[in-house]
């Protein structure tokens, strides 16, 4: 993909968003399936950040009002879920502040988003177990799981600490790191979704399936947020080991792709013949990648950019819906959560997010949002 193409994406990308605005209006999408309506749930769903993330993302690249105008009260609607209880919110707070308040706070330099993300960052903060180094996942009776998806989270903590001066938040995102460094990590760089701790002692019991095929194998969204997680964690610390995993993460991930470069919903399952792909764990590795690829001497930048281009030009030309106006979504073949039999072939919404994420680093978007 050339200078060229890549701007003649964003322009398109440009265009769709600004129908989206229209089509989705008010809601809070999370699925599309066929008829390419994008449902409406609650805003203390997981992903609620990711609209108006998009939202900021080409306000900040456009600079046009429309889309800073559509993206601004969401930080505060967000925020009346911390006074709901029992509070839903959890572990995901990094995915439904870092693209409402606190890219709020950083483009505009509004003091609603800088206090809406630090409250967002001491509740994750919170959510720490410090006998066995982990950020707890999810609400109810698992006091011990945690999940790689949290890896992504934990740039609300590293911000928190740059904004505030006060280092706790980012001992709490490190020593969370550095717990999925020694437990989730594989030696061949593949990566499982949940660990299983003794929430009392902090001791290790097992790593489990959750979204992914099975204990050992590989689900692919889980393997994208810890290949962009890992990244993002040497970027804050500037720590060797992270980069290193990163990178491990990444081979895996490049090798197992299909021959469109799309990954299935999981790499490691008996036959992938009938197995479903999942766009957003591709969008996902790809903006990931992109950075990885920023943050590895010269020699090395053309494996991870390589890779990222081949990703987004297949994502562009085969699962995009440029030529469906009515649909309300930008990417189709997302699979959300196959193992409960629960949005198989949709549109995501943080499919979309971060496919437009990847492509504004393409046409020199240098802000970060996680
Ligand atoms: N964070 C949940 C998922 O990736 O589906």
């Amino acid at each position: 993909m050339d200078a060229a193409y890549c701007s003649d994406v964003m322009k398109r990308l440009e265009s769709k968003v600004e129908r989206m605005i229209v089509q989705i209006g008010g809601k809070s999408p999370h699925v599309a399936r066929e008829d390419g309506i994008y449902d409406d749930l609650k805003p203390d769903w997981w992903t609620s950040g990711f609209w108006p993330g998009l939202l900021w993302l080409m306000y900040d690249v456009t600079g046009k009002d429309l889309f800073k105008n559509a993206a601004w009260g969401w930080d505060a609607r967000l925020e009346e879920c911390f006074r709901r209880y029992p509070c839903e919110l959890h572990h995901d707070v990094g995915f439904q502040f870092l693209p409402t308040a606190v890219i709020k706070h950083k483009i505009t330099g509004e003091q609603e988003g800088l206090r809406i993300g630090l409250e967002a960052a001491n509740f994750l903060a919170g959510r720490f177990n410090p006998a066995g180094n982990f950020i707890r996942a999810w609400n109810g009776s698992h006091l011990g799981w945690a999940i790689i998806d949290c890896m992504m989270n934990i740039p609300l903590l590293f911000w928190a600490t740059e904004v505030t001066g006060d280092p706790r938040y980012k001992h709490i995102a490190i020593r969370h790191a550095d717990t999925f460094l020694q437990y989730a990590v594989r030696d061949d760089g593949s990566v499982c979704h949940i660990l299983s701790f003794d929430p009392e002692s902090g001791e290790f019991i097992e790593p489990l399936g959750g979204q992914g095929y099975s204990p050992t194998s590989a689900w692919s969204r889980g393997n994208s947020w810890a290949l962009y997680g890992f990244a993002n964690t040497y970027r804050y610390t500037g720590d060797i080991r992270y980069l290193n995993a990163a990178k491990r993460i990444a081979h895996y991930f490049i090798a197992a792709l299909p021959e469109d470069h799309v990954p299935h919903w999981d790499f490691r399952v008996e036959s992938l013949e009938s197995e479903e792909r999942d766009t957003s764990a591709g969008a996902i590795a790809a903006s990931g990648l992109l950075d990885l690829a920023e943050l590895v001497p010269a020699a090395e930048k053309r494996i991870y950019a390589g890779a990222a281009h081949r990703m987004l030009q297949s994502l562009t030309e085969t699962y995009a819906t440029w030529e469906k106006p009515d649909h309300q979504a930008i990417l189709v073949e997302g699979t959300g959560h196959k193992p409960a039999k629960s949005n198989i072939n949709v549109s995501l919404i943080y499919g979309d997010y971060y496919y437009a994420e990847a492509m504004a680093k393409l046409n020199g978007w240098t802000r970060r949002i996680f």
